[in-house]
């Protein structure tokens, strides 16, 4: 029987989802399967039809939400006028994964596959002749990395690469390079957190949005972080190359310009400051020709090796660039083809866009906490996006950062008289800045705020404006000191001494409700919050409050937006 088409497809936030389906295209094609692995909405749903056996691989974000890359997907499979027998045809497997926080799903992940194959190859088997490649022989790169002898001079650093349509709005494809106008900290020296608000130009650019849409930046690797990734792997960051496709239908990163540098492809493309899975183990080991670092790859790699490897790598976060310095004969020897295999692209970040352009004609800002944590490497771990941006100076010199932007989780009654309650504390008040300016900008009523933080006076953002809007009488703020008495007080309390007003405001005004922040427990103590709130102001029992929760998520008038 001639080998089917297998179609792997996946819906992945953090990427652990597509790093298993990937793995299951590797697995495939040692056992010579044709295997094409895609994420779910960069699939066009009417060729199903016409698949024989199709894997789905799928992970959850937020509150059991899908995944950014399968919402259409998620969506069409709901449609009523779905025709029955449009999927009948193909056999199919699903794998649904938790998301990023479980840490160690490989443990799940392999009895799993095993029995997969085992069905897979029952249906299609390897031919006899040819046999499975076996596993410590790499499988061929995906692409070939021609190397130019002369440097064109097209080539520089700052070449963008162009999309199709150069009258669309700024996407991933294209992004718009704004320039960055002022990048200030904006709590006190003594807070322990670095806050920034930065604010983009974004005159020209076409983009637009309203409150509650997100902005994705696409960070770079710092110059130094790139320049030893270099001097580890013996690459000449000034070489061009050209990248080419090893099969045809495939294309290259659109990313990436051709022709590209050395330093382009690993400052702009390769996410060398990112933690490595498994799968980099793997193909490490089948590349590596010194036999001592080999052995050790090769543990990391099996599942004998998980809880070592999850200990070496997952738990410091040490990254793909500190693995590479620790093992400097097989980093040394990685063939260039290979690199785009090994190493992921880097991804876009996303942050809640905290101006209105009502507010603020042609700028765009955010409100961004610099990522900075210890673990036990002597070296702090620093968030990628935020540190490349908070170490931008415009004062310096002229500094320009890709960005886009796409509808967030949150969206806001357009009715003049609908009240909102916003909650946000620390940078999660960042969208209902912009909510409140569009709000208050367009004469709409009823914007009640719940802040919280830390200390009044060291990170309390945008203070002297909501004060000015409160004397405006254009909004009422909540405020919650956590450290400024003994007893941590948190938005969720002053919800509750406020019961009266925010039972009155859902149930009698048809409130909207709002909820934006980064406190891993926050949004579960703020819906309790609000069920006691029904129970003990509306009379509501245990059950009914619960209901009555979820009917306001269902009509969309409760609505969150939460981060890691
Ligand atoms: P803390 O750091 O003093 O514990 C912004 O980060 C604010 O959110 C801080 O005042 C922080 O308090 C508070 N916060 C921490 N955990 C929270 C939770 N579970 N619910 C609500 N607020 C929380």
């Amino acid at each position: 029987m001639p080998s089917p088409g297998l179609l792997v497809l996946f819906g992945s936030q953090t990427g652990t989802a597509q790093d298993v389906s990937e793995r299951l295209g590797r697995e495939a094609r040692r056992r010579r399967l044709d295997c094409r692995v895609q994420a779910l909405d960069s699939y066009s749903v009417v060729n199903l039809i016409n698949e024989p056996l199709v894997i789905f691989v799928c992970a959850t974000t937020g509150q059991g939400d899908p995944p950014d890359n399968m919402k259409n997907f998620w969506k069409f499979i709901f449609r009523k006028n779905l025709p029955p027998t449009s999927l009948c045809q193909m056999d199919f497997a699903i794998l649904g994964l938790g998301d990023s926080s479980y840490a160690k799903p490989d443990a799940a992940v392999d009895p799993w596959l095993r029995d997969l194959w085992d069905k897979v190859l029952g249906l299609y088997p390897v031919p006899v002749d040819l046999g499975m490649i076996p596993a410590g022989v790499p499988l061929p790169s995906k692409f070939t990395l021609h190397f130019l002898l002369e440097a064109p001079r097209m080539c520089s650093e700052e070449q963008r690469v162009t999309g199709t349509d150069p009258h669309g709005p700024p996407s991933e494809q294209q992004p718009f390079l704004a320039p960055m106008v002022s990048n200030r900290r904006v709590t006190s020296p003594l807070h322990f957190q670095d806050v920034r608000l930065i604010e983009f130009d974004i005159t020209g650019s076409g983009l637009s949005f309203a409150a509650g849409d997100v902005v994705l930046i696409q960070p770079e690797n710092s110059a130094s972080h790139t320049q030893q990734f270099c001097q580890v792997l013996g690459l000449d960051p000034d070489q061009n190359f050209t990248l080419l496709p090893r099969e045809p239908g495939m294309s290259c990163p659109a990313r990436l310009p051709q022709p590209c540098s050395v330093r382009h492809l690993v400052s702009h493309y390769l996410d060398i400051a990112s933690v490595p899975r498994r799968s980099f183990f793997e193909l490490l080991a089948c590349l590596s020709p010194h036999e001592l670092e080999r052995e050790k790859l090769l543990h990391f790699s099996s599942p004998q090796g998980q809880e070592e490897l999850y200990s070496y790598c997952s738990r410091p976060r040490r990254t793909i660039l500190e693995v590479l310095c620790d093992f400097p004969h097989t980093a040394g020897a990685i063939p260039a083809d290979y690199l785009l295999d090994l190493i992921p692209p880097i991804r876009p970040r996303a942050f809640s866009i905290a101006s209105s352009l009502l507010a603020h004609p042609s700028r765009l800002q955010i409100l961004m906490a610099v990522v900075q944590y210890q673990t036990r490497l002597k070296e702090p771990r620093r968030g990628l996006c935020s540190s490349w941006l908070a170490s931008l100076d415009p004062g310096q010199g002229p500094v320009q950062v890709p960005l886009w932007v796409r509808p967030g989780g949150l969206t806001f009654p357009e009715t003049p008289d609908t009240p909102v309650i916003m909650v946000g504390p620390g940078t999660g008040v960042a969208p209902f800045r912009a909510a409140v300016q569009e709000r208050v900008a367009q004469g709409q009523n009823g914007n009640f705020l719940f802040f919280g933080c830390r200390w009044r006076d060291q990170d309390f953002y945008w203070e002297a404006e909501w004060m000015e809007l409160e004397r405006r009488g254009c909004l009422t703020l909540f405020t919650a000191f956590s450290r400024e008495q003994e007893q941590k007080v948190y938005v969720q309390h002053r919800l509750r001494e406020l019961g009266p007003l925010v039972w009155e405001l859902l149930d009698r005004r048809g409130a909207y409700f709002s909820l934006a922040g980064n406190a891993k427990r926050m949004p579960a103590d703020v819906s309790e919050a609000l069920t006691s709130i029904f129970q003990k102001e509306g009379g509501l029992s245990g059950p009914d409050a619960a209901s009555y929760l979820a009917r306001l998520q269902r009509t969309r008038r409760f609505q969150s937006e939460t981060w890691a």
